[in-house]
């Protein structure tokens, strides 16, 4: 069989390597588990031995079709995690044989094994299991530009993570903790919100109580929040706005519809409201990101939450439950 990934990439080697194959956009059972011919690198790439991959929201989008669609049939996943197995001409940074995650794939994640560029290949410290390394890149990436890059947050700020209990909720808190920030987590559920407290929010409202914002003036001594990272800014980017400190920031991770919103309410506190989109980033920045999460991996401050493994066959099953409310840290899959 000879199988085409994303940009016409060619398979060329003879050993068989399972995938997950989606030959058309739709449900989640459009993913399927195949046999394909093992990769081999060429100049300036990296083939990885994936140990784990990490599931996220976009992955749903675009097996769904909803969002930037790749020639079909593809292999769907950003975030692995595993052993490099070969390298190509010009590779001079990394090593066979390293432990690594990686930011993106030229090939996908979901499957034993994923083609890399050189700089989609990060060091994984060697406390950091391979199904935390899975859960680094799109959560903890995301994160922390929407702290620090986005909203500019600095020590001694507030900040409402608004949707603290999944894969951005939970890498955001132990940023903005370890940054020496304030922060005040939400969750629907008790354990969920136990989580966020024990990674390091000094409080936790359940966003699913009637007028749980009214909290804020009283744990923030009147202050209101100086930033807000939001999940899901079609349901609260209106009530955002009013909890915000004089010069506050709120910044859109994740929405999923319409909103109404007051201008008067951005105007009143000088507030800024920043979108922002991971991909986005420039190389320059994302560089300087990834340097930014090896340090807090490597001093203990970033532990990612690995809340389910699955087998790789059970992708579908994995993108029905990560968009599931209820989160718990990461769902990975295990190839
Ligand atoms: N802009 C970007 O570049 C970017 C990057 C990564 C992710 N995202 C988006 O950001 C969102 C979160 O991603 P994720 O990986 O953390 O997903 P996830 O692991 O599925 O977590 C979803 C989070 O949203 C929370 N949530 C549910 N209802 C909420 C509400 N009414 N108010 C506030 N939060 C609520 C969930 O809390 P409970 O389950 O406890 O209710 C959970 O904490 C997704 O929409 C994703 O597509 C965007």
């Amino acid at each position: 069989m000879t199988a085409l990934g994303w940009r016409g990439f060619e398979r060329v080697g003879e050993k068989e390597v399972r995938a997950i194959r989606v030959h058309e956009f739709g449900a989640p059972e459009v993913m399927l588990l195949e046999e394909m011919q093992d990769l081999h690198p060429g100049a300036k790439q990296v083939v990885v031995r994936v140990k784990a991959a990490g599931v996220n929201p976009t992955d749903t989008y675009t097996r769904s079709g909803m969002s930037r669609k790749p020639p079909l049939p593809y292999t769907p996943g950003i975030d692995a995690a595993g052993v490099v197995e070969s390298v190509g001409e010009g590779i001079t940074g990394v090593k066979v044989g390293a432990r690594v995650y990686t930011s993106g794939t030229i090939t996908g994640a979901y499957a034993e094994q994923a083609l890399c560029e050189e700089y989609q290949v990060h060091p994984l410290p060697e406390k950091i299991s391979f199904a935390q390394g899975a859960a680094i890149n799109i959560p903890y990436a995301t994160a922390y530009r929407a702290l620090f890059q986005r909203a500019k947050s600095i020590p001694g700020e507030m900040v409402l993570v608004h949707g603290a209990t999944g894969g951005v909720g939970i890498a955001a808190v132990q940023l903005a903790r370890a940054a020496g920030m304030k922060v005040i987590g939400t969750g629907g559920t008790e354990r969920g919100r136990t989580l966020v407290i024990e990674q390091g929010a000094h409080h936790v409202l359940d966003h699913r109580a009637p007028n749980y914002l009214d909290q804020i003036q009283a744990l923030t001594q009147g202050h209101g929040v100086d930033v807000v990272l939001e999940m899901l800014a079609n349901m609260n980017l209106d009530m955002d706005l009013k909890v915000l400190a004089m010069g506050g920031r709120v910044v859109v991770i994740g929405s999923r519809g319409r909103i109404e919103i007051d201008p008067r309410d951005t105007m009143t506190r000088d507030a800024s409201i920043l979108g922002m989109l991971l991909f986005n980033t420039p190389p320059q920045e994302a560089s300087s990101i990834h340097a930014a999460l090896r340090a807090g991996l490597e001093n203990g401050t970033l532990r990612p939450v690995i809340g389910k493994e699955m087998p790789l066959a059970e992708a579908p099953r994995a993108h029905r439950e990560i968009m599931d409310p209820g989160a718990y840290g990461k769902i990975i899959l295990i190839p």
